[in-house]
């Protein structure tokens, strides 16, 4: 009997995936796993276990009332988790955190396998993992301890889900913590990690996407893009990846393999620094070509430094740009800083 891989996304980012039979309920799959999702009746009339369906198909079910669950909502891609039955892989965002439903973050360990620097600008850092890693939705972080810090720092996937080695694309921060250890790291140092974490992952494609990397912002969008090059694309995809000098423009080479690769990827580079030799100056607002918004029809992905996802929100609302839909991820730097 197949069994589908459901992703349950907790309101505080927490990521769990268990497995589904293929007649299986997801409430007594997540029971199986030991997760206690919201419930009550458990019979389709309370409307305690009301989920999203942020992606998969599925069969609502036969046996709720109205009360529990409105043809509105059934619209809008809401659920009741103790009715539904998925029919493929689905991603369900559970409006509790993970702790309310007795469940947690994964820990895992990763071995170093390299270490590569881009001048000054950032690293790329590979980890093998077990195969009994925790699966991650593409567009989503872990923490990863600095070794002997007592400290942790958050760094998205650039990896594909399932993958044995994970990457990292890391800003390298003059004095930082982790810019600092990784300077000093050898292949076959350790390092912990707890996740995967965040609601910054790749929907369901219906309609085309315009995705904005500020820097090191460019991570998850490479998780995305081989996680769309698998599934192969039906909409345009477009992206838009600005940074602040010319040598942070790291990584350009991938996304030229990808617009040779996937049919219906496009993308641009702009380089902020006014002194810059690059073709296109500016930030990627000045760069954002009007057929990329698709008079709205558009899903928005956003990723970088605080300053350009504010700017970037900024200008959508001083421009009237309403996207279909917008999803953000800001690298906050750590408060308290080493
Ligand atoms: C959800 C999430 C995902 C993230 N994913 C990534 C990622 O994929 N790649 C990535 O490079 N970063 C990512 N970050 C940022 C990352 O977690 C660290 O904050 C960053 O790498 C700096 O860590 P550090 O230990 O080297 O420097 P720290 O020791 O934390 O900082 C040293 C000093 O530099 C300042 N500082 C920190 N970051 C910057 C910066 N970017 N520019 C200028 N000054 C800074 C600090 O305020 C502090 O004064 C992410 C952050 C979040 C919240
Ligand atoms: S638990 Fe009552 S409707 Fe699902």
């Amino acid at each position: 009997m197949s069994s589908y891989r459901i992703a349950l996304n907790f309101e505080d980012g927490v990521t769990r995936f268990v497995d589904c039979g293929a007649n299986e309920k997801v409430l007594d799959a997540a029971f199986r796993n030991r997760i206690n999702l919201p419930m009550d009746c458990s019979d389709g009339v309370c409307g305690t276990c009301k989920c999203r369906a942020e992606s998969g198909t599925y069969d609502l079910g036969d046996d709720y009332i109205e009360d529990a669950l409105t043809e509105d909502e059934a619209t809008q891609g809401l659920v009741l988790t103790c009715q539904m039955v998925p029919s493929s892989d689905c991603v369900i965002s559970v409006p509790l955190p993970s702790t309310a439903c007795k469940t947690g973050m994964a820990r895992f360990s990763g071995t170093v396998a390299a270490v590569a620097p881009f001048g000054d600008a950032a690293y790329e850092l590979a980890l093998d993992v077990p195969e009994d890693a925790p699966a991650f939705l593409p567009g989503q972080y872990v923490n990863i301890g600095v070794p002997g810090s007592g400290q942790h720092r958050s760094y998205s996937f650039s990896s594909v889900p399932g993958a044995h080695r994970m990457t990292f694309l890391i800003k390298h921060v003059p004095g930082g913590l982790m810019s600092s250890w990784l300077q000093g790291a050898a292949s076959g140092q350790v390092l912990e990690m707890t996740g995967p974490l965040g609601s910054f992952y790749l929907r369901s494609v219906t309609r085309p996407l315009l995705l904005l990397a500020g820097g090191t912002g460019l991570a998850p969008f490479l998780s995305m893009l081989e996680e769309l090059a698998r599934q192969g694309m039906a909409q345009p995809v477009h992206m838009i990846y600005g940074v602040t000098r010319d040598q942070d423009l790291v990584l350009v080479e991938r996304l030229e393999e990808y617009a040779r690769r996937v049919p219906g990827f496009t993308f641009t580079t702009c380089v902020a620094d006014a002194a810059t030799a690059h073709e296109r100056q500016g930030y990627v607002t000045q760069h954002m070509p009007a057929q990329a918004l698709h008079g709205g029809n558009v899903d928005v992905y956003l990723c970088g430094p605080p300053p350009m996802v504010e700017a970037v929100q900024k200008y959508f609302k001083s421009e009237g740009i309403t996207p279909a839909s917008f999803q953000y991820e800001k690298f906050t730097p750590n408060l308290v800083a080493a």
